[in-house]
């Protein structure tokens, strides 16, 4: 359980063009192919409070066979029957797709609870359980976090036009130093931002953007092996 703290990362994404968009946009977002991430997964939420959604609200990842990780301001509060787990597919419109209720939920803030350490509320990372065993193989962990490393991220966040897509798309990033980031940050976007060691940056050439429906989604290596989860996003605004 201790390793869930350094999967708390934050993801700074850089825009100087644009001052009011927010969807997972850049020039090397692309769809994803058809099995390319099996283990990326869509949360759906069917309830009528107190999240106005048809459906996708964030994005999550497969850790074990009856295990999904992701983070915990897009379920905090929420009875868990009105989620839904997603997947087996790219495509949310797929014959492969599988939906799963989610029986049991541990929080950071529940684990922290229980080892004194402070957690504020809804911050920012959850575990999802549920009963039966998926034939899907879960994403390996360790992946490369080191500056320069290649990473991707991908899921169901809106596009360009705004619309959230039935296809996950994926972006290919770089991981950046706190240092640098702290530098672009400063010059970009006119913030200052504390960078914690906790804090992972990461950024595409010319830009990438994340978008509402994109918290959750795993950041993994070339090898698909998980880097980290997005959090809380730092973007343009
Ligand atoms: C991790 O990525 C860095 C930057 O690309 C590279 O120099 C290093 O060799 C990689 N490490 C592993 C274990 O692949
Ligand atoms: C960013 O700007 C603030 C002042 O607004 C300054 O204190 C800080 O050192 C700057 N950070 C970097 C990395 O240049």
């Amino acid at each position: 359980m201790k390793n869930f703290t350094v999967l708390i990362a934050v993801y700074v994404v850089f825009c100087d063009i644009f001052a009011e968009s927010s969807p997972l946009i850049g020039n090397n977002v692309k769809p994803a192919r058809m099995d390319e991430f099996p283990f990326i997964v869509s949360i759906q939420y069917f309830g009528k409070y107190p999240l106005k959604t048809d459906g996708h609200i964030c994005g999550g990842t497969l850790i074990s066979k009856n295990h999904v990780l992701t983070t915990d301001h897009c379920i905090c509060g929420i009875d868990l029957r009105n989620l839904r787990i997603v997947l087996g597919s790219s495509d949310l419109r797929s014959s492969k797709i599988q939906s799963i209720i989610p029986t049991s939920k541990i929080s950071y803030e529940h684990w922290a609870q229980k080892e004194n350490v402070y957690a504020s509320p809804c911050d920012d990372v959850s575990i999802l359980e549920f009963y039966d065993e998926i034939k899907i193989n879960p994403v390996e962990f360790n992946g490369n976090d080191s500056v320069g490393s290649k990473i991707m991220t991908a899921g169901w966040g809106n596009l360009n036009d705004g619309q959230r897509p039935s296809h996950m798309h994926r972006v290919s990033l770089k991981i950046m130093s706190n240092e640098q980031c702290s530098k672009k940050i400063n010059k970009s976007l006119q913030k200052k931002i504390k960078m914690v060691d906790r804090y992972m940056c990461a950024d595409a050439d010319p830009w990438a953007l994340s978008a509402p429906g994109d918290s959750g989604n795993p950041v993994f290596d070339a090898e698909k092996k998980l880097v980290a989860e997005p959090s809380r996003r730092h973007g343009n605004r």
